[in-house]
């Protein structure tokens, strides 16, 4: 088997010709369905698709055609817990929920209370069933990164303070998770609060068309407060009894492929990203290619700090060996020649190069027609 043209890597990875072509048309690229692609372009294609490649044998040059994985058969897919992000105002209490369910204290520690970058946890509960939190920052000026903390997540939480309402990032949420198209639970938080009215906020999320149940919707609205630990066992059972429903799944014997939540460069261990496997299961030493960077991990963390050897699908981690700092809502994926790997980074690199130097033009074309 040689290269393949764009209409059989569709049919071979279960993507329509479309999605490929529209992908290298949003680059500035025409191709047609007859074209053939080039081993650069396939590996893109897995970049941003999150496909898989098999992982018996080692991955190379020669041999990626073979070595692409085809879409998953169903019997191969696994429970998987769901993934949940809290979004809501700046305050309203989404990092004091997730430390009440996981019983740790991130929010006191916290510069300035509030929170900097997207943290992701798992919380087991009583019934052994995990689920994954995401925590979206709440200023303003995370927008985007919250933005994209909805791309990865199959269940979002709107949290509203019950003394303060919907307020203008609650209002950005419901917006996120409507574009996301996942399931909304609200949770109404600080009703311990004197004047506190939880009613108020039932009300006034119908305006956004978040009907509670007890008035013909279909939205489950949780009372509660994260500080004195009210309604979190209602809201674990809300989102297990989500998560039966939709039965999320996922392959975990492939190599991995996901999403980075956040990254950042430490001055002793350098670049540290944070990401979730969505797919197939990452290990130690495993070939990681996340948006422009790429490396053997050298080491991974659960959220407590605790070394692990494998992150299976819907865990977040903290991994180390990257080369460069990914950006928060790159996608990675895992593949087992170093050379590609690199190949594939740099690709990645020249197109955001390239976008930016796109964008910059269409500023400078603005302001000229500004001046005529
Ligand atoms: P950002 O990350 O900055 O967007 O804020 P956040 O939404 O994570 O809010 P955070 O959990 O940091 O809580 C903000 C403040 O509200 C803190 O002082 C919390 O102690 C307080 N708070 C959170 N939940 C409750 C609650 O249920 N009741 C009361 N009384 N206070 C709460
Ligand atoms: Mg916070």
């Amino acid at each position: 088997t040689g290269p393949l043209s764009v209409t059989e890597f569709a049919s071979k990875v279960g993507k329509s010709t479309a999605d490929i072509l529209k992908f290298f048309f949003n680059q500035g690229l025409m191709m047609n369905q007859n074209m053939m692609l080039s081993e650069e372009q396939m590996g893109e294609l897995a970049l941003e698709f999150g496909f898989d490649f098999k992982k018996e044998e080692s991955l190379t040059k020669e041999n990626i055609f073979e070595q692409l994985q085809v879409a998953d058969k169903p019997e191969d897919l696994v429970d998987r817990a769901p993934i949940v992000t809290i979004m809501g105002h700046v305050d309203h209490g989404k990092t004091t929920l997730l430390d009440s369910m996981r019983n740790a204290d991130v929010a006191a520690s916290e510069a300035g209370g509030i929170t900097q970058a997207i943290g992701a946890y798992q919380v087991v509960h009583s019934s052994g069933k995990k689920i994954t939190f995401i925590d979206t920052p709440g200023h303003e000026a995370f927008t985007e990164m919250r933005s994209r903390g909805a791309n990865a997540t199959d269940i979002v939480i709107l949290i509203v303070a019950a003394d303060d309402g919907v307020m203008p990032q609650t209002e950005e949420a419901i917006d996120h998770a409507k574009m996301a198209e996942v399931p909304i639970i609200v949770f109404v938080n600080k009703c311990d609060k004197p004047g506190a009215d939880p009613e108020k906020v039932k009300v006034e999320l119908m305006n956004y068309g978040l009907v509670a149940e007890e008035y013909g919707g279909d939205i489950p609205f949780i009372l509660g407060s994260a500080k004195e630990k009210q309604g979190l066992e209602e809201l674990q059972e809300t989102i297990l009894f989500i998560s039966e429903i939709k039965d999320y799944r996922a392959n975990p014997n492939k190599f991995a492929s996901g999403v980075v939540l956040e990254a950042h460069l430490d001055k002793s261990r350098g670049p540290v990203a944070s990401i979730l496997v969505q797919s197939g299961t990452l290990e130690m030493r495993d070939m990681v290619v996340a948006g422009g960077a790429f490396g053997a991990i050298k080491n991974m963390e659960n959220e407590n700090h605790k070394k692990v050897l494998k992150a299976e699908p819907s865990r977040p981690v903290v991994i180390f060996g990257l080369n460069s700092v990914p950006n928060a809502g790159d996608k990675f994926i895992v593949m087992n020649d170093e050379k590609m790997a690199r190949q594939i980074a740099e690709a990645q690199i020249d197109k955001k190069r390239a976008a930016e130097q796109q964008s910059k033009q269409a500023f400078t074309l603005d302001q000229i027609k500004n001046h005529i």
